[in-house]
């Protein structure tokens, strides 16, 4: 619900459990006052607020910025010496800026950006009017509210509006202005084979820096950020996330003032990115996703999974039972042909999987990664009978059929680049940084874009494909554009992916019937701009059972299990060399979109028929991974113990999984309390064949169960009836 005093120029924004208001002071300028639990807004402001925290301009006149000042979009050059939310460049060199209160209006729905992902609908959002003092530049800002949700949505449009180019130098989607620092900040890090480890540090005065400049949101930092106070735990304590809804080079800065303030701030990475308006265009930001939690962790990551299935991830898709895979990339890697794909789809049929998935090597001159990146037709030397083969193989075994692309990129060894060196992002002359041997293509460039479309497409027409693996292996070097003018350069980036979503977006509008999943060297690109085009994204290209429960629980920090996709993979496993057991790593598979990949024809009918188990037992449960709330019980991280819990909305049903990492002899009792549960209901655990209340589950909880090395387990909980 959005309340505002029109006279007094108050704006109440308030979600499910969450109060936001900002107002126009006597100035002009439009100011932060509070983001935390619900408040009684007049109240607040007129009282707490204006008696207590108010900030004194400590000797400047209000007219400027100072440094304490709690701007909720800020401008530069006028006393605040803190990072700016924007900063541009005139004509004639001048940059500083001034923006005060212009008009406001309230809109139903959430703002369409086309297809620069965004909350698809719901809500609704006011849009605030600021305009430059000192230039013709305008800028709106936009907070979508939604009754049943925490996330706040936010971005801010930037308008020249006079006639001359003004230089963008950095233009963030949000500014948020908290009037204490007092809070640690969490940050997603990690490396391929290692995505999203959270790590906790103090912010301590000056900026802490979470972002990517690789051109893509990155293995190294997710695009997310949260902000915890010192008593925050996964079950309890505030804390503020912020999730950027944009997959390309980012930043999130949290900066405390020496007054005391935090300005935490984000959007396009400002580091390379240079934007030229001229008068009359306007520049969209990427939207930010604003989550506050009073329940903790646990309660900030609940509330952004329901975001993203609610309004980011297609709705198409975002509750449908997902395909169950097989994969065969660690099956065979390049080296496959018609006979050896056809008995991994003969011995995947009768266990219940319905979609093969042939990955990367079927198409252009591909037999290993040196070469035909961007040549994409099938390699019928290498397949015989092509695409079609396959595809119909699979339909007559009963299955689907699914196929990797990485359409962003191209080998030199290629038709294409040999055809249109231009094609590729970089200089020529300046010899290419390579990764994997491969280069990227200039998405900037609309008829690069035309072309893989039409490439993509015509394998897509050629014979029945319901799943696209849609992969990206390197990141960017050398960002030179042959097109962009001198001037332009700068914008590469950011214009390469607004050239990605435009592809997708393409893509999955002309084959509405496929089903997309991302990939990026594993989990390279797990973020929201990208859930809002693949439903599903390939989580780590590490498979091992126990580093599995690490990813997925950094992961889920801030988005749904089902968006996850997760496989299990043969032992030793090809990553850590480490053995788990099959139903272990079955179980841990479970936590997410389930599949294999791994050679079935090697497997022995005992192992056969776990996998049909596994199969079996998850179809009783992904409705809970599609649709329930996560619950981490016991973090691989610090404990024996990783232990994870979906529960049903309706809290009829439950279902826990966890894994003991090491075999202890002799060891102790732990207990876990289940959460989530309805305290008056009484349910019966499946496996431990015991009837009991919610009460009684959660208060006094269970033994965790002594198992050898990675041994893991399942609770299947429903309620009593
Ligand atoms: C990346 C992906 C893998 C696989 C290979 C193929 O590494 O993450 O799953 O598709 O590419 O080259």
């Amino acid at each position: 619900m959005i309340k505002i005093d029109n006279k007094k120029k108050v704006f109440v924004l308030d979600g499910k459990n969450y109060s936001y208001i900002i107002y126009v002071n006597e100035a002009g300028t439009l100011q932060f006052v509070y983001y935390g639990k619900k408040v009684d807004g007049d109240d607040y402001l007129t009282s707490v607020y204006a008696k207590t925290l108010a900030p004194e301009p400590n000797g400047f006149n209000i007219d400027n910025a100072f440094n304490g000042m709690p701007s909720e979009y800020a401008f530069f050059g006028k006393g605040d010496y803190r990072a700016p939310s924007t900063l541009f460049v005139r004509e004639d060199g001048f940059r500083a800026s001034r923006f005060v209160y212009k008009s406001h209006e309230v809109v139903d729905g959430a703002p369409d950006f086309g297809s620069l992902p965004h909350a698809r609908r719901g809500g609704k959002t006011l849009c605030i009017v600021l305009k430059d003092e000192l230039s013709d530049m305008e800028i709106s800002l936009n907070y979508t509210v939604f009754d049943d949700s925490d996330v706040i949505v936010r971005n801010a449009i930037l308008r020249n509006c006079g006639k001359n180019k003004v230089r963008l130098n950095k233009a963030f989607s949000f500014c948020l202005e908290l009037p204490d620092a007092q809070y640690d900040i969490m940050r997603l890090q990690g490396r391929w084979a290692q995505e999203r480890m959270p790590e906790v540090t103090p912010i301590g005065k000056g900026t802490v820096r979470v972002d990517s400049s690789q051109g893509g949101s990155s293995h190294a930092m997710n695009p997310f950020a949260a902000i915890l106070r010192k008593t925050c735990t996964e079950t309890s304590g505030e804390c503020i996330g912020v999730n950027l809804i944009y997959s390309g080079s980012f930043a999130i800065t949290a900066e405390a003032s020496c007054f005391g303030a935090l300005r935490l701030q984000g959007g396009i990475n400002d580091l390379n990115f240079e934007w030229i308006l001229d008068g009359g265009e306007k520049f969209v930001t990427p939207q930010a996703a604003l989550c506050y939690s009073a329940e903790g962790l646990g309660g900030m990551s609940r509330e952004f999974a329901d975001f993203f299935r609610n309004y980011i991830i297609n709705p198409d898709r975002a509750f449908m039972r997902r395909p169950i895979v097989i994969n065969n990339w660690e099956a065979t890697y390049f080296d496959f042909n018609r006979e050896k794909l056809f008995s991994i789809i003969d011995a995947a049929a009768p266990l219940g999987i319905d979609t093969f998935v042939l990955d990367d090597g079927w198409f252009g001159k591909r037999d290993d990664d040196k070469s035909g990146l961007g040549d994409w037709f099938v390699n019928e030397k290498k397949l015989e009978g092509g695409l079609k083969g396959v595809a119909e193989h699979c339909a007559e075994k009963g299955m689907k059929f699914g196929l990797w692309f990485e359409p962003e990129m191209v080998n030199e060894d290629s038709d294409l680049y040999r055809a249109h060196p231009d094609f590729a992002i970089g200089k020529r002359g300046v010899t290419p940084s390579r990764q994997r041997n491969q280069l990227i293509l200039d998405f900037s460039r609309k008829d690069v874009v035309d072309y893989i479309y039409d490439a993509v497409s015509k394998v897509l027409k050629s014979c029945n494909i319901s799943y696209v693996k849609w992969d990206m292996n390197r990141f960017m070097t050398e960002f030179y554009s042959e097109k962009l003018p001198y001037e332009r350069q700068g914008e590469l980036a950011h214009r390469y992916i607004l050239g990605v979503y435009d592809l997708a977006h393409r893509l999955t509008s002309a084959f509405p019937n496929v089903f997309f999943e991302g990939c990026a060297g594993g989990g390279g690109r797990f973020d929201g701009g990208m859930l809002y085009y693949f439903s599903q994204i390939w989580t780590s290209d590490d498979t091992d059972a126990f580093e599995r429960t690490k990813i997925q629980w950094g992961t889920s920090m801030c988005y749904p299990v089902s968006a996850m996709s997760c496989h299990v993979s043969a032992c030793p496993n090809h990553q850590t060399q480490r053995i788990t057991p099959l139903a272990t790593r079955g179980i841990i598979a479970s936590l997410g979109a389930t599949g294999y990949e791994l050679d079935l024809t090697k497997l022995d009918d005992c192992e056969k028929e776990e996998i049909k188990r596994q199969i079996a037992s998850y179809k009783n449960i992904d409705e809970l991974v599609l649709r329930g709330d996560l619950y981490r019980l016991s973090s691989p991280f610090n404990s024996n113990y990783f232990c994870e819990m979906l529960v049903s909305k309706d809290k009829s049903q439950a279902y826990v999984a966890g894994e003991r990492i090491h075999g202890v002899p002799c060891d102790l009792n732990y207990i876990i309390k289940l959460k989530g549960l309805d305290p008056n209901k009484r349910y019966t655990v499946k496996e431990l064949g015991i009837t009991a209340s919610g009460k009684t589950l959660e208060n006094a909880g269970l033994l965790l169960p002594r198992l050898p090395d990675f041994g893991a387990w399942t609770w299947n909980i429903t309620e009593c009836k």
